[in-house]
C-alpha cells in the first residue's frame, strides 16, 4: 500500500493551478446518462473517484474515451440500468446515477452507494423525493429496485438540503413529463454547475443556487461540451496548507466567492489574502490566532469538506477553539492520528475542543477518509521531523498526485510503495 513520507518544516512558495471540482464532475458525469449524443467534458482531473464513475458509465453501455484531458462520452448505445454492488459501493456518487437512469429508461436497479466513512449517509431523502414523483421503489437484498413508468412532474419538499438528493432529483426531472419543483434544496455551486451544464444540452432548469429549483421536462437532450467549475475544496486545502507551513502561494483557476467563508476565517486569524479575478494570493509567515468557534453548515456556510483541514490548522494556532461538525456524525475519525503527532484535541460526539500547541511532531499516521487524510498531510508539512501518512488511496480519490503539487511549492514529500 502506498504512503507519503513527509519531512516537515519547509515553507511553501510558488504558484499552483486548481483542478475542476470533483463534486461538480461526478454529478455531471452521472447526468450524461440522460443524453444520446456525444458530450465532451474538458479538464478532466486525475481523481480515482472520477475513474470509478467512468467505469459505472461504461458498465451501463456508455462509451467513454479520454483524449488528452478531455472525456468524450456517448450514451447512444446505453441500454443497461443496473449498477452492481461491487461498483456502487466504491463511491457515494454512484447513487447520482439513479435519477438519470429513471429519467432515461424509466426503471433502474442499483446497489446502495459507498463513499467516505464519515457517517451513516442514508439515502432516504433521495428515495422519498423520487416516490413523491410517482416512482415505485422496492428495497431488498441491498438493492434499490425502481419502476418510474408512472413518474411525472410534481412538488418535492426536501426535509434537509441534501446535495446528492437535490442533484438526483434534478436529473430525474430533466426528461420527466410536466414540471418538477424541488423546495428546500441544496445551494452548492456544484449544483449551479450541473444546472448550467444540462441547460447547455437543452434542458430547462431554473433556480439552482436558491432554495427552490424548477425543472420543466423536455423530450431529448442534444450533445455539447463543458468545463466544470474549479474545485473550491482543493483551493481551500492549499490555502490552509500555506497557513500551516508558512510561505507565499498564488493559487490560480479559482472562484474565491465559492470559499469566502474560509477566506474570512483565515484573514481574521492573521493570514494575508488577496483576490484578483480567478487568482488568490496568500501570505503567512507567523503563528496564527485560533478561529475561536467554527461550525459546518450547508452552503454558503463553512463547508464540512474543509473541516478536517481547518481542525488541523487549529492544533498549531495560538489559543483554543471549538469546532462543531453539523453535517456528518463521525467526521472526526482522523483526530486520534493528529493526537499521535502531539495535537491537544478532545472530541465529544459532534464537537471538537482544540488547544493550540507550539509544534507537532512527526509520526506514523493512518488516513481514515479523503479529507481527514489530507488533514494529516497538512499536519506533516509543519510537524518537526518525519511523518508517514498511510492508506493514501483515500486522498487520491479527490486530489491528483498532491505530493507533486506540494513538492512544486517546496515541500519535502514523496510517495513511497
Ligand atoms: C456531497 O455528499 C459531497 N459529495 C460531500 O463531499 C459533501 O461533504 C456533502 O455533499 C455535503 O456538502 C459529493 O458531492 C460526491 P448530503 P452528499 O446529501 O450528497 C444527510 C467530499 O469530501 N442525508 O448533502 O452525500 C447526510 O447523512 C465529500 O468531497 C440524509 O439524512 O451529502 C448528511 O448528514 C464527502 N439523507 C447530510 O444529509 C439523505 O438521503 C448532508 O448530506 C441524504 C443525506
Amino acid at each position: 500500500m502506498q504512503k507519503f513520507l513527509i519531512h516537515g518544516g519547509k515553507k511553501l512558495n510558488g504558484t499552483i493551478n486548481v483542478e475542476c471540482a470533483k463534486n461538480a464532475y461526478l454529478p455531471i458525469l452521472a447526468s450524461t446518462i440522460l443524453c444520446e449524443e456525444e458530450i465532451v467534458l474538458k479538464n478532466c482531473p486525475d481523481f480515482t473517484d472520477i475513474k470509478n464513475m467512468i467505469i459505472i458509465l461504461e458498465n451501463l453501455g456508455i462509451t467513454v474515451y479520454k483524449k488528452d484531458d478531455e472525456l468524450h462520452i456517448n450514451g447512444a448505445e446505453a441500454s443497461f440500468c443496473f449498477i452492481p454492488s461491487e461498483l456502487a459501493k466504491v463511491l457515494r456518487s454512484s447513487i447520482f446515477a439513479l435519477g438519470a437512469l429513471l429519467g432515461r429508461f424509466k426503471k433502474a436497479k442499483v446497489a446502495y452507494p459507498g463513499g467516505c466513512d464519515i457517517g451513516l449517509r442514508p439515502i432516504d431523502l433521495h428515495l422519498k423525493g423520487l416516490k413523491d414523483l410517482g416512482v415505485k421503489i422496492v428495497e431488498c437484498h441491498g438493492y434499490i429496485n425502481c419502476d418510474a413508468s408512472e413518474m411525472k412532474g410534481g412538488l418535492v419538499h426536501l426535509d434537509y438540503p441534501s446535495v446528492g438528493a437535490t442533484e438526483n432529483l434534478i436529473m430525474a426531472g430533466v426528461l420527466n413529463s410536466g414540471t418538477t419543483t424541488i423546495v428546500n434544496c441544496a445551494k452548492e455551486p456544484e449544483i449551479v454547475d450541473l444546472q448550467n451544464f444540462l441547460n447547455n444540452l437543452g434542458a430547462k432548469i431554473t433556480g439552482a443556487g436558491t432554495d427552490t429549483i424548477v425543472i420543466t421536462g423536455v423530450k431529448k437532450l442534444h450533445g455539447g461540451s463543458w468545463t466544470p467549475i474549479s474545485d473550491r475544496i482543493i483551493a481551500g486545502t492549499f490555502l490552509i496548507a500555506t497557513a500551516m507551513a508558512g510561505g507565499e502561494v498564488e493559487i490560480c483557476n479559482v472562484i474565491p466567492q465559492h470559499f469566502s467563508s474560509l477566506i474570512d476565517k483565515l484573514q481574521k486569524s492573521g493570514c494575508k489574502i488577496e483576490q484578483k479575478d480567478d487568482k488568490i494570493f496568500v501570505v503567512c509567515n507567523s503563528r496564527l490566532e485560533s478561529v475561536g468557534f467554527l461550525e459546518t453548515m450547508p452552503y454558503p456556510g463553512f463547508p464540512t469538506d474543509l473541516q478536517a483541514q481547518m481542525l488541523a490548522l487549529q492544533t498549531v494556532c495560538k489559543g483554543s477553539s471549538l469546532i462543531q461538525e453539523n453535517l456528518f456524525e463521525t467526521r472526526f475519525k482522523f483526530v486520534p492520528e493528529l493526537i499521535k503527532m502531539g495535537a491537544n484535541v478532545k472530541v465529544n460526539q459532534r464537537t471538537a475542543y482544540i488547544n493550540g500547541v507550539d509544534k507537532l511532531f512527526g509520526a506514523d499516521v493512518y488516513s481514515t477518509d479523503l479529507r481527514g487524510g489530507v488533514a494529516l498531510v497538512l499536519a506533516g508539512l509543519c510537524a518537526q521531523g518525519y511523518t508517514t501518512v498511510h492508506d493514501i488511496y483515500h486522498i487520491d480519490r479527490g486530489y491528483a498526485f498532491i505530493e507533486k503539487t506540494l513538492s512544486s511549492l517546496g515541500a519535502n514529500i514523496q510517495r513511497i510503495d
